[in-house]
């Protein structure tokens, strides 16, 4: 029997898919198609891509082709598959002619004639419309959402809101954008917000937005208290919108690899997390010390890693409590305890003390060490008892890591989908849950 193998992404099957897949076919008697994963799409730079990879999968099933479909996950999987399932024939479009003549060393390669004038590229050009997005407020994160919103297409950034004239005209002009100091007027021409404004308005500029009809990205902390996240998501979802916390960890490839390896048991039950981020600042008047202003080791830092937490452990813990230590009224330092039936979670956050910031996965089986800093993953190592048996994990964490978050938002709004598997709504209002809990100061000791 003679086995030929091709690849792809398929992302919005068209013509030149369904020819391709019915030449390589035509060239033996089994053929395998390997559908990227959608995290080595964005691995790879790929950040466009329509559909997921299993709407990408049944369209290839649906062509009739495929005798099995594998999912391709990783650089150098070619060669791996090729070996392991005997492979004669490598196929491929023309468009890659000669990219692929160093797998001759292990089966036949052939390059197919490509259809000419139709692309997946293409497609998501014609069917797509640009989103226009606004940033509301114009603080330290703005100019980074900017920068990173160009890498994601069909995304363009057309305009700012901030209720300070001079503050909203300098980073307008700096950026050729159209200043608003007037919200209303901001959301009338807008498809959808990126909110970054102080903590304590994330909430009403959310709710205003929703009710504008518009899609609304929120920073983190997304807001205050867990009605306020309840109400937003409803709103959004009854008016059919998408409201997404801006959590940007869980958007980032290496990051969603940890999950599924932890998930698929690699480390067996996970019994422990411990997750720490610190930023140590000078005490000067930044909204992170004024207690006005929501500031906070809690506020601040707290939802990388609870999201982290949740994602793992998921969110129905038993117990939590915090211990703080407060300078003028905010807290310079949190640890934090969630306890679950079976497992356990800490946190240490700091603005005003500095510890390492990594993350500790421990399972039954082995551990994952993210090393600091883990919110920016682009690396990790799965480690055992037998020491031969540790393997690290490399990705690539492009740029500020905002584009894959952005990229996430673009998804969802163009492909109607309300809610995010990266961060599920009922996680998000599990993490603002934990965070109230402490701002209410339940469950809080304070150190001396
Ligand atoms: N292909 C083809 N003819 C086309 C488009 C794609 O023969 N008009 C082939 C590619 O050469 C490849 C396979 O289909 O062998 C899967 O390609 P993929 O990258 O998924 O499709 P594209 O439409 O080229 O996607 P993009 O525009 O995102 O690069």
């Amino acid at each position: 029997m003679k086995k030929v193998i091709t690849y792809g992404t398929y992302d919005l099957l068209h013509e030149g898919h369904i020819n391709l897949l019915r030449r390589a076919k035509a060239l033996g008697d089994y053929l395998i198609v390997g559908v990227t994963s959608d995290s080595f799409d964005k691995e790879r730079g790929k950040l466009n891509v329509r559909n997921n990879v299993l709407e990408r999968i049944e369209a290839v099933k649906k062509t009739g082709f495929a005798d099995e479909i594998i999912i391709e996950d990783y650089i150098g999987q070619k060669i791996d598959d090729i070996q392991k399932y005997n492979v004669d024939i490598f196929a491929i479009g023309s468009d890659w002619e000669g990219k692929f003549d160093y797998l001759n060393e292990y089966c036949k390669v052939v390059y197919l004639p490509r259809t000419e004038g139709i692309s997946s590229t293409q497609l998501r050009a014609e069917s797509q419309t640009i989103l226009k997005i606004g940033i509301v407020g114009s603080g330290r994160i703005a100019p980074r959402f900017l920068n990173e919103s160009q890498y994601v297409s069909g995304v363009h950034v057309v305009s700012v809101y901030n209720p300070n004239v001079e503050e909203a005209t300098l980073f307008a002009t700096k950026h050729k954008l159209q200043a608003y100091t007037d919200y209303n007027a901001f959301l009338k021409n807008v498809d959808a917000v990126y909110v970054a404004s102080p903590h304590i308005s994330h909430y009403d500029y959310s709710k205003q937005a929703l009710l504008a009809g518009k899609h609304v990205l929120c920073e983190i902390p997304f807001v205050l208290k867990k009605q306020e996240a309840s109400d937003l998501y409803e709103i959004a979802k009854q008016k059919n919108l998408v409201i997404l916390e801006a959590n940007k960890t869980a958007f980032c490839p290496a990051w969603n690899h940890l999950l599924v390896l932890v998930k698929s048991g690699m480390i067996g039950d996970v019994v422990d997390v411990k997750a720490s981020l610190s930023k140590l600042m000078p005490e000067t008047n930044l909204r992170e010390f004024n207690v006005s202003e929501a500031g906070g080791s809690v506020t601040e830092l707290a939802p990388l890693c609870l999201m982290a937490i949740i994602k793992l452990l998921g969110k129905n813990y038993v117990d939590v409590k915090f211990y703080s230590k407060i300078k003028n009224k905010v807290d310079i330092f949190t640890s934090g305890h969630l306890i679950y039936d079976s497992a356990v979670a800490s946190f240490t956050l700091g603005l005003g003390v500095k510890t390492e910031g990594n993350l500790v996965v421990s399972g039954t089986k082995g551990y994952i060490l993210v090393p600091s800093p883990w919110w920016l993953t682009n690396f990790f190592e799965v480690r055992y008892e037998d020491q031969n048996k540790n393997k690290k994990y490399f990705y690539s964490y492009d740029g500020d890591g905002l584009r894959y978050e952005i990229q996430e938002f673009a998804s969802m709004i163009f492909n109607k989908r309300i809610s995010s598997f990266h961060l599920y709504r009922n996680e998000s209002i599990a993490i603002t849950e934990i965070i109230e809990k402490f701002l209410n100061k339940e469950h809080t000791t304070l150190l001396k």
